[in-house]
């Protein structure tokens, strides 16, 4: 499933006409519109294609062609769009991607941290990792350090590996038991703390055994 959802947003599917040359290249290239990755790319309002598919019926209805035209050009859009599109930080995500190109092929582990004031972008940044992260089957966990959070023990990390926890949770059983054994190996003997921080662990490794009350004198 995560493949698909990887292809669905970020792979380029290939174009109607390069399968079936018999295409009309204006058809194709108002498909692969409607199929754009970001929705700035795609048409901006249904009247827009509607009044592209009604020039090519017309066209094809006089004269048995397509003439090429400028896809979009009635699709003002109704309201403000607000792109998706990162600007300017392609240095940034190529450091970002090669690095974790390369803890892919070695797989000795790197850290990378990203600075800057809040707001100026890092989040968007490193977001760009999802885009390569799925085809040698990576993760992605995040939490945010917040000002405000400072006196909740471990909240960043509690938020990231809930959310790592919750990724797992729409896996197969057999992958879960995989991860199960793998997490109740690396856990053991704090998975009952660990649980208790994360509840959701719990669907994955069960009810751990209780953490054993200290005595009155060991806990002196
Ligand atoms: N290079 C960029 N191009 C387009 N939009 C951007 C760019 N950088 C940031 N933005 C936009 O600015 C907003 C803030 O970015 P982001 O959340 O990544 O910042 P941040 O540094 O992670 O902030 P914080 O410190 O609060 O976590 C987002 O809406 C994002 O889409
Ligand atoms: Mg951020």
């Amino acid at each position: 499933a995560m493949e698909w959802v990887h292809c669905h947003i970020a792979r380029t599917p290939s174009a109607p006409n390069a399968r079936v040359e018999a295409i009309p290249a204006v058809i194709s290239r108002i498909v692969m519109k409607l199929l754009a990755k970001t929705a700035e790319e795609r048409y901006q309002t249904a009247a827009g294609v509607e009044h592209d598919l009604r020039r090519c019926l017309a066209d094809w209805q006089r004269q048995g062609r397509i003439d090429d035209f400028p896809l979009d050009g009635h699709g003002t859009p109704d309201r403000l769009m607000i792109p998706e599109k990162l600007y300017g930080r392609e240095r940034e995500v190529e450091t970002l991607v090669s690095t974790f190109t390369r803890i892919v092929e070695t797989g000795t582990p790197e850290l990378v941290l990203v600075s800057g004031y809040s707001g100026i972008g890092k989040s968007s940044v490193v977001n760009e990792l999802h885009k390569i992260l799925v085809p040698p089957r990576g993760l992605f966990a995040s939490g945010k350090f917040e000002q405000y959070k400072r006196d909740i023990p471990y909240a960043t990390l509690i938020q990231a590996f809930q959310s790592l926890v919750r990724m797992l949770l729409g896996k197969s059983e057999a992958e879960l038991a995989a991860w199960r054994a793998a997490l109740l190996d690396a856990l053991s003997p704090n998975a009952a703390l660990v649980s208790e921080l994360i509840p959701e662990l719990k669907l994955i490794i069960g009810e751990p055994p209780a953490v054993p009350e200290l005595e009155p004198q060991q806990a002196k």
